[in-house]
């Protein structure tokens, strides 16, 4: 495993649509694991492969459920994924990205989301997520459509260096 440097906005790989995944063999398998390690490190929630310059549709998310902070976080791997059914509601929530160092801001997202795709050895996935869960998908599924949280935010702003180093959300 090896960890890969993470691309950072304004940058044209983070402004593709990415590529369908179909070949599941061992140099995807070796992607998935660095994206892991490299997400891990950063600290962040999660992370989209064109996030580490490969064009292809595929997201890591790690992230605690919010019932039980006690618990350990759950680590998904999603292949080709899309988001099949969105709930009425929406929400408000302050994000931040990996590719977009130093800066936050607010946007709505689904409260409720089904993402259905395929994992990393291809065999077929739905997850249902809310919350922060559901946020972080819409916002990793977002990546590899080319869109950025600062695309649908309708504030953005720079974080101070001290909040930077506060635990939050990132991805
Ligand atoms: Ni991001």
């Amino acid at each position: 495993m090896a960890l890969r440097e993470i691309v950072t906005h304004p940058n044209d790989v983070l402004r593709r649509k990415a590529h369908k995944v179909t070949d599941f063999g061992k140099e995807l398998q070796t992607l998935i694991e660095d994206m892991i390690e490299t997400m891990r490190a950063e600290p962040g929630v999660g992370l989209a492969a064109p996030q580490v310059a490969v064009p292809l549709r595929l997201i890591v998310v790690e992230y605690g459920e919010e019932e039980d902070p006690e618990a350990p976080p759950k680590l998904y791997v999603v292949t080709n994924p899309e988001i099949s059914r969105f709930s009425d509601e929406m929400e408000r929530g302050v994000e931040g990205c990996l590719s977009i160092p130093g800066f936050a801001g607010e946007v709505e997202r689904y409260q409720e989301i089904v993402v259905r795709g395929q994992n990393r050895r291809g065999k077929p996935l739905k997850i249902k997520a809310r919350g922060w869960l559901a946020r972080i998908f819409q916002h990793e599924i977002d990546h590899i459509n080319g869109i950025l949280f600062i695309d649908r935010a309708d504030k953005v702003w720079k974080i101070e260096e001290e909040q930077t180093a506060q635990p939050k959300p990132a991805d």
